[in-house]
């Protein structure tokens, strides 16, 4: 059935004329070495071509014309007798050349270890699933980031916070014995695109999971990820010492609550010789802290670095930090918490700081901290799983919000100071560097609860690997690999990805606005809550509209925030003249009759722009219906409905938005814009 569970690694027979043209080129396999990695890399290069090329591919072969070579120098006296360029390009970076050897043409793919091979591998065979010449390649490509990470919001329970795609694929009560197929295909499905950890368990974690059991079940999903160049990783509870280690504190300056850290990490680093360290979310939201000791983040990190350091293992120590008990502005706290301990986190600490300063929005300048911390390595998190861009149902490729806060100039050393530059660790020379993603994956047929998000798994990997990379090229690798590589199909398809999230932003949270969603579970509109019980939850908190205007002001008159940038973005972001509209509402409180770019006065525009979402999704909707012929009918289907749920959708927030936002405009709808049905 195409019930999507390949994902786009599909290998389904490719056309006759394709065929003809890769077959020569792509005739044997020959891969030195026989290290699980190298079988792995074997298997999927003879997978993958006797599926696109229909025919059984040799397998070692003397090297003959056409044969692809694969393997380390190390293992492959050929691969060695070719003097490849490989210094400098690490263990996981690859070459992949086209070659002659004694005359006859053949392809080598090259690396410094196993797993740069299996990444290699999975980028020819990409080139094939997208139907790129591989007759003259000289490709060289190294990771610019060093952990490329999942992160699950995956519980004990085998629930997922803010998951839409089913239960936890991890089985937990079958765990250690019963090694359940798919995870191997999850293995496969991120080697792909050069994902190289994964945290299991949520960050808002539970004691239990650094018990023994829970660290067995994590060692059997470590086996299992160690060949595809995975590491496996785990969110640590900081009051773990006294749920479950019978301590009376947890405080990170205590001699014995660091003797039982270090106990508890030698106890992990037994069982997962290359565990890859602790994710923390500390002081947040209720989590215990080192604050509850009046200690510092810095104190806190730097005790589990500590404990984790002789093994070679990391601390993600995350900056999601706000509390309601501070009366500032949500969106400054993490600045406020980090910045004055910049330079004062252990050597294997790094800080994991969400794209924006309040989460995950579908809109969010950049946060504050990146360009801020120049002696502190920082790593980015996005959230790949649509907490609140319409869960699964809601098309919505965040390539383009990925991008937009990668390329964002932070201005921190002169123009050209990206966010990238900050997350690759060349801005200010970080030691570590990282990218994690909330994983959106579960344990649906189609993984990630629809078919397009499952675009957003794939971008996510590709911009953690290179953070320079556009979201369009990788949209349409992924339509080709995923649906088509019909021209007929690909452009319109990546067309309508790449408007998708823009659409989202128009019926949503339009010019600035943000968390407006429905309480608790964030899926519909919102605006009008007022009465949760922390006021930095309330909808009303974020949009402020009042009879003058709406927006929240965060320039020098109100809360500030602008000047946690760097002055020259501050001031672009501070005036009412410059800053970008998309980001208008979020740094300004704006009279409703104040003329925007288009004519139009604030108000007008607001009820425009929640038009113009709708109007967005009924294109969309008219598009994947031309999109059809192209499409086999199960996948169509079922895009076709989650469409129409959206559309619905759509018209819903714009209709409560507009009329809620108008018992305090007290402003008439604008002509040719129809009123609420
Ligand atoms: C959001 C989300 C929570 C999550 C939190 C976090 O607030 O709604 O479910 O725990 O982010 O990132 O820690």
């Amino acid at each position: 059935a195409e019930d999507g569970y390949d994902l786009w690694l599909r290998y389904r027979p490719i056309e006759a004329e394709w065929q003809a043209r890769y077959r020569p080129v792509a005739a044997s396999i020959v891969v030195a070495g026989d290290s699980p990695t190298m079988r792995i890399a074997s298997a999927e290069l003879k997978r993958g071509l006797d599926g696109l090329l229909g025919g059984a591919v040799a397998e070692d072969q003397p090297a003959g014309a056409g044969a692809i070579l694969v393997g380390t120098p190390e293992e492959s006296p050929m691969i060695d007798a070719l003097g490849l360029p490989l210094e400098s390009m690490g263990r996981e970076g690859y070459l992949i050349r086209s070659i002659r050897i004694g005359g006859k043409p053949m392809t080598v793919i090259a690396a410094n270890d196993d797993v740069g091979a299996l990444y290699g591998a999975f980028h020819f065979l990409r080139l094939i699933q997208t139907r790129q010449p591989i007759e003259a390649l000289d490709i060289r490509s190294t990771p610019k980031v060093q952990l490329r990470l999942l992160n699950h919001w995956d519980n004990l329970d085998r629930s997922v916070e803010r998951g839409y795609a089913g239960q936890s694929i991890w089985d937990w009560w079958k765990l250690p014995d019963f090694k359940d197929p798919r995870y191997t295909d999850y293995a496969r499905a991120n080697a792909s695109i050069g994902i190289n950890g994964t945290v299991l368990n949520n960050v808002n974690a539970k004691a239990d999971s650094l018990t023994a059991p829970w660290i067995g079940k994590a060692a059997a999903l470590a086996d299992i990820f160690r060949p595809y160049g995975i590491r496996v990783y785990l969110s640590a509870r900081f009051s773990a010492p006294i749920e479950i280690g019978g301590l009376k504190t947890a405080d990170p300056l205590d001699p014995q609550v660091r003797a039982w850290w270090k106990a508890k990490a030698d106890e992990i680093y037994r069982a997962i010789p290359d565990f890859g360290g602790f994710l923390v979310k500390a002081n947040s939201e209720g989590q215990p802290g080192p604050q509850d000791y009046k200690r510092t983040h810095a104190d806190g990190a730097n005790m589990l670095a500590e404990a984790v350091a002789p093994h070679g293992g990391v601390v993600m120590w995350r900056a999601f930090v706000y509390s309601h008990e501070t009366p500032d502005d949500r969106a400054k706290q993490a600045y406020n918490e980090f910045k004055p301990f910049d330079g004062r986190f252990a050597d294997n600490v790094i800080v994991q700081v969400k794209n924006g300063a309040i989460d995950f929005q579908p809109r969010e300048p950049f946060h504050p901290l990146f360009g801020a911390m120049p002696k502190t390595p920082l790593m980015m998190e996005f959230q790949i799983t649509k907490e609140y861009l319409g869960f699964a149902t809601h098309l919505a490729y965040l390539g383009t919000l990925f991008e937009e806060t990668l390329a964002a100039d932070t201005r921190a050393k002169g123009e050209g100071s990206t966010v990238a530059k900050v997350i690759d660790g060349s801005l200010h020379g970080y030691r570590l560097t990282g990218m994690a993603g909330v994983a959106n994956i579960g344990s649906d047929r189609n993984w990630s609860g629809s078919h397009f998000d499952q675009a957003n798994w794939y971008a996510f990997g590709r911009m953690a690997w290179n953070p320079d990379m556009k979201a369009r090229p990788i949209a349409e690798e992924w339509a080709r690999m995923t649906f088509s590589n019909q021209q007929g199909f690909v452009s319109p398809a990546v067309d309508m990805m790449m408007g998708s999230r823009e659409i989202v932003v128009d019926y949503m949270t339009p010019l600035g606005l943000h968390h407006l969603m429905a309480s608790g579970h964030h899926y519909g509109p919102g605006p009008w809550v007022d009465d949760l019980e922390r006021a930095d939850w309330n909808p009303v908190y974020y949009h402020r509209a009042d009879a003058a205007g709406i927006g929240f002001d965060r320039t020098k008159a109100g809360s500030d925030a602008v000047s946690q940038y760097a002055p020259p973005v501050a001031r672009m972001f501070g005036d009412i003249d410059t800053v970008p509209e998309r980001d208008l509402l979020w740094f300004h409180h704006v009279g409703w009759d104040r003329r925007m770019a288009s004519g139009r006065t604030l108000w007008d525009e607001l009820v425009a722009r929640y038009g113009r979402g709708v109007r967005g999704v009924e294109s969309m909707q008219r598009d994947w219906t031309r999109l059809a012929p192209f499409v086999d009918a199960e996948r169509h289907r079922e895009v076709a409905t989650f469409l129409a749920i959206q559309r619905h959708e759509a018209k819903w927030w714009r209709d409560a938005s507009i009329a809620y936002f108008q018992t305090i405009s007290k402003r008439p709808l604008p002509a040719g814009e129809a009123p609420p049905e």
